[in-house]
């Protein structure tokens, strides 16, 4: 059984040793635990796909310990990246640039593009500064499921496909990285994450792309189904809330609710129910860890009230939409 190391000189001293040996590293970083592994290691890259039964055409974010890493990294950086890296690293926001010639196939999915990322956490700021160099690191779960939020979320999910795993307690972010693509003549958004449009389009001078291209580079969170718990996930508008328990509850089923209202009715007791709280950042960061939870408990059904429709919520709905686009039914 895969124990999690409290975070030490010591333990930075080993999970680096490890990495260099080509072995996989989960830590945490302020969005949601990453899977590590030594970014320029063709085998060790490989052992990552293998362990989350990844397509290998699907590239993979390096993670780097200081800015100016990204030369070692990227080619053509235009001025824009050098003003993003400054305002919001380290933070939850992956820059896609050209992709240096030397950087291996497995992270850049063949593609002539490459995924970098300064995260905000102590823990994995200290890995990366032991390690020295990138650390290759996609979400520690496997193909397409939730994303890991706390270091028991890694242990059930991937076990011991993962050599060694450091604890730095819950993420306080929650959801994924905003990435935004940087390697065309317009600034794209390719995911929905902390650093919202605004906050991006405040420091590019003008709103980023958003819509999906044809050749749009693969992203595996903008696949429609994405993010999803076993039991099959709906989302529901406020009012149809109690109708739907109860008919669930009347064919039998076995129900957990997460919204931000309790339910109205005392009969809907016989469901379980997952407070919600109505602030966007709070909801983002318990999201997963709610889904986990909820996914254990083994019921029929899981049902989420849909969150507003404004746009600190972009992020939020992004990946409930996704979570309930599983194909169960
Ligand atoms: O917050 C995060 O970004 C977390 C933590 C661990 O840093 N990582 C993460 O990795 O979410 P992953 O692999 O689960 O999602 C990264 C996304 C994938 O959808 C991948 O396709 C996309 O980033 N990506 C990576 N490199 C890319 C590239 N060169 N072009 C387009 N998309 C890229
Ligand atoms: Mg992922």
């Amino acid at each position: 059984m895969n124990q999690p190391l409290h975070p030490s000189a010591k333990t930075f001293e080993f999970a680096a040793e490890l990495l260099v040996r080509g072995c996989l590293v989960a830590f945490p970083t302020e969005t949601v635990y990453g899977l590590g592994a030594d970014a320029r290691n063709p085998e060790a890259l490989t052992r990552i796909f293998r362990a989350k039964g990844r397509p290998a055409d699907h590239p993979l974010i390096v993670h780097l310990g200081s800015a100016d890493q990204i030369e070692h990294w990227a080619h053509d950086i235009p001025d824009q990246a050098w003003k993003m890296a400054e305002c919001f690293w380290p933070g939850p926001l992956t820059l896609i640039l050209k992709r240096a010639p030397d950087v291996p196939e497995l992270v850049t999915g063949g593609q002539n593009t490459v995924g970098l990322r300064i995260p905000a956490h102590p823990v994995a700021l200290e890995l990366l500064k032991t390690f020295g160099s990138g650390i290759a690191a996609p979400s520690a779960n496997r193909f397409g499921r939730v994303s890991p939020t706390a270091a028991a979320h890694v242990i059930a999910e991937l076990g011991d496909a993962v050599d060694c795993i450091i604890d730095g307690g819950a993420c306080s972010v929650g959801l994924e990285s905003t990435i935004l693509d940087l390697s065309g003549t317009s600034a794209r958004l390719l995911r929905p994450g902390a650093v919202t449009a605004d906050a991006l389009a405040n420091i590019l001078g003008t709103a980023p792309n958003m819509e999906a291209t044809a050749n749009a580079p693969r992203v595996s969170g903008s696949l429609p189904s994405h993010y999803a718990p076993d039991t099959p996930l709906r989302l529901l508008e406020a009012t149809a809330i109690e109708p739907t328990v109860r008919a669930l509850l009347a064919e039998g089923m076995s129900v957990v609710l997460l919204s931000m209202r309790q339910p109205p009715n005392a009969q809907l007791d016989a469901c379980r129910w997952f407070p919600m709280p109505p602030d966007a950042a709070a909801y983002a960061q318990i999201l997963y860890a709610r889904l986990h939870e909820a996914d254990a408990l083994g019921c029929d059904r899981i049902l989420i009230e849909r969150p507003p429709a404004a746009s600190e919520w972009t992020a939020v709905l992004n990946r409930l939409e996704r979570s309930a686009a599983r194909p169960h039914q």
